[in-house]
C-alpha cells in the first residue's frame, strides 16, 4: 500500500506561511504589479507588455506574501478593489503565481479579504469580471453570476458577491495559512 499526499505532494518543498495584507510599502507594490504582469501579460496574454490602466490610480492592491523563516520572501498572490460611485465596489486581477496555486487557499483568502475590505469601507455591493474558467471557483465562495459578458476577446461573467458571506472589517492583515498535506491512500 502506497501513501500519496495531495495537492502538494509533487512540491519539492512547501511554503508554510502565507500573510493576506494590503500592499503598503514600495516593495510590496512593485512586486505586486510584477506578479499581474507575470501572470496577465506573459501567462495569460492578455494585454502586451503592462496590465496597468486607470482603475490603479484609485485602487486598493491586496497582496499573499510567503513567509519563509518568518521572514517575508515572495509577493505570491494579487487582487485590487475600487469604488465606482459610493456603496459600489469592484474587484479585479485576482492572481496567485503559478507555483502557489491550489495550495493554500491563497486565491480565496485574497478574495475573503478584499470583499470584508470593501464591506468594512462601506460597500452595499461588490461585483467582479469573472473568467469563464473561474465561475465555479466563485460560486463556491458564495458568488453568483447576473450574466455572460466578452472582456479583452475572453468570454467573462459579471457576478456578484454575498456580502452576508463576508463580515465588514477594517483589519490591515489578516490570515496566517499553513498548507498541510491530506493523506490519501491509494491501493
Ligand atoms: C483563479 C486563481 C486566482 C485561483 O487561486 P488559487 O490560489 O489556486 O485558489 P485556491 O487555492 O484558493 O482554491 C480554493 C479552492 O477552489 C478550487 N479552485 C481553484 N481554482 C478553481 C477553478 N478555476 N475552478 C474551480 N475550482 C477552483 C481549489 O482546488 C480549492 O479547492 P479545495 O478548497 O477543495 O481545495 C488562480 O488559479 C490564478 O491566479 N489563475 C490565473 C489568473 C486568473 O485566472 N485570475 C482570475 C481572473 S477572473
Amino acid at each position: 500500500m502506497l501513501t500519496m499526499f495531495d495537492g502538494i505532494q509533487n512540491r519539492l518543498f512547501a511554503p508554510m506561511e502565507y500573510v493576506v495584507s494590503i500592499a503598503r510599502t514600495p516593495w510590496e507594490r512593485h512586486a505586486y504589479h510584477r506578479l499581474r504582469q507575470q501572470v496577465f501579460c506573459n501567462e495569460q496574454q492578455i494585454f502586451m507588455d503592462d496590465d496597468y490602466d486607470e482603475v490603479d490610480l484609485t485602487a486598493i492592491p491586496i497582496i499573499a506574501t510567503c513567509y519563509m523563516a518568518g521572514m517575508p520572501d515572495q509577493i505570491v498572490g494579487a487582487v485590487r478593489i475600487h469604488e465606482s460611485v459610493p456603496g459600489i465596489w469592484h474587484g479585479s486581477r485576482l492572481a496567485v503565481h503559478a507555483e502557489h496555486r491550489k495550495l493554500g487557499r491563497i486565491g480565496a483568502e485574497l478574495i475573503r479579504m478584499a470583499v470584508s475590505t470593501a464591506h468594512g469601507l462601506g460597500a452595499r455591493q461588490f461585483f467582479a469580471q469573472v473568467q469563464e474558467q473561474n465561475v465555479l471557483f466563485f460560486r463556491r465562495l458564495h458568488w453568483k453570476s447576473l450574466g455572460v459578458t466578452t472582456l479583452h476577446g475572453l468570454l467573462h461573467h459579471d457576478m456578484e458577491a454575498d456580502l452576508s458571506r463576508y463580515p465588514a472589517h477594517g483589519r490591515d492583515q489578516t490570515w496566517l495559512l499553513r498548507p498541510q498535506p491530506c493523506p490519501r491512500q491509494v491501493a
